[in-house]
């Protein structure tokens, strides 16, 4: 295709709509030789402001930023949410075109995996704790897509969220030991009024189970009201911060962790830096939420 069709109306269109993975490549190809530094930001869809946070900060530090939008099969163990998970295209398309994102990149599965795809990334170490523990095969089909997309999107930097504090880490180590020519920024949690992490998975909840899932926001402030108190004992913090999850009637805890933040390792006192991690299941929805306690 040459180079001149790239160039286009479609500026006109924005966001641009791709779903084909070779289009997507040659389109990527193309603004690279113009010298255009490209800002990604991988998503599964059904967008909120979390999302837009970081298609934002693209668009002010890159001249040409690429959201993808795929829920990404593999990442999903049988049993949980993949067919459930929202799906908003038209939604999302409409949300990135205030924000002047250039591309929306929504392939089909059957494009990402065609038959016979048989490779994936397995980082160790970082990948096996707290969400591998529960989610084995998660981390795998993460660091798998994401090299994916990031190959396809030729991207000179790619944007994620605090939110996914783990996966942060996770596709920092698959860059760092793979030599992945990128780099990637991470940005702030948003939250709702409230406290409540945004996550697409949220509007699972019934009116009881969203009150109830406060208590997450709740136990991580309370752990980092005790840590700049001068706590040290991380079984006090978790004392404390499972009195306030336990106080939801349909939450339970799939773990809580004071740990080191790079490599995630827990920390039984608190001496420097640290981050707290959860997930809570509040009825059938599964969260996950954390904060950093940094103390320079
Ligand atoms: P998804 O859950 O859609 O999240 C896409 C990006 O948005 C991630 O980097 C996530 O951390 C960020 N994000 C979600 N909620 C946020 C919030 N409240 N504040 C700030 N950022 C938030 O994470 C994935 O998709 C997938 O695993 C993916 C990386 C796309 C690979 O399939």
């Amino acid at each position: 295709m040459a180079e001149a069709e790239f160039n286009g109306k479609e500026e006109e269109l924005k966001p641009y709509l791709v779903v084909d993975v070779k289009e997507m490549c040659k389109r990527a190809d193309a603004l690279r030789a113009q010298g255009k530094r490209i800002g990604l930001v991988p998503t599964m869809g059904a967008l909120h402001l979390g999302h837009l946070s970081l298609a934002i900060a693209a668009k002010n530090e890159c001249d040409v930023v690429i959201v993808s939008d795929f829920v990404n099969p593999t990442q999903f163990a049988p049993g949980e949410d993949f067919d459930k998970y929202p799906r908003t295209l038209d939604a999302d398309i409409n949300l990135l075109s205030k924000i002047g994102a250039d591309y929306i990149f929504a392939p089909k599965p059957s494009d990402m995996y065609p038959e016979g795809f048989d490779a994936k990334v397995h980082v160790g170490g970082v990948s096996q704790l707290l969400e591998g523990e529960f989610r084995p095969t998660h981390f795998d089909g993460v660091a798998t897509v994401v090299l994916k997309l990031f190959n396809i999107s030729r991207a000179d930097v790619a944007y994620f969220g605090q939110k996914d504090y783990q996966q942060v880490q996770v596709v920092q180590k698959m860059i760092d030991d793979l030599n992945v020519p990128i780099q990637i920024e991470m940005l702030p949690i948003i939250r709702e009024r409230d406290g409540l992490a945004m996550s697409s998975r949220n509007q699972y909840l019934s009116n009881e189970e969203r009150k109830e899932a406060l208590v997450l926001s709740e136990a991580l402030a309370k752990a980092e009201e005790m840590i700049r108190a001068g706590e040290r004992d991380a079984n006090a913090i978790y004392a404390e911060m499972r009195a306030i999850i336990e106080s939801a009637p349909s939450a339970k805890i799939d773990y809580m962790r004071v740990a080191d933040p790079k490599s995630l390792q827990p920390l039984e006192r608190v001496a420097g830096n640290a981050v707290v991690l959860l997930a809570v299941r509040i009825g059938a929805t599964r969260l996950i939420d954390n904060k950093i306690i940094d103390r320079k």
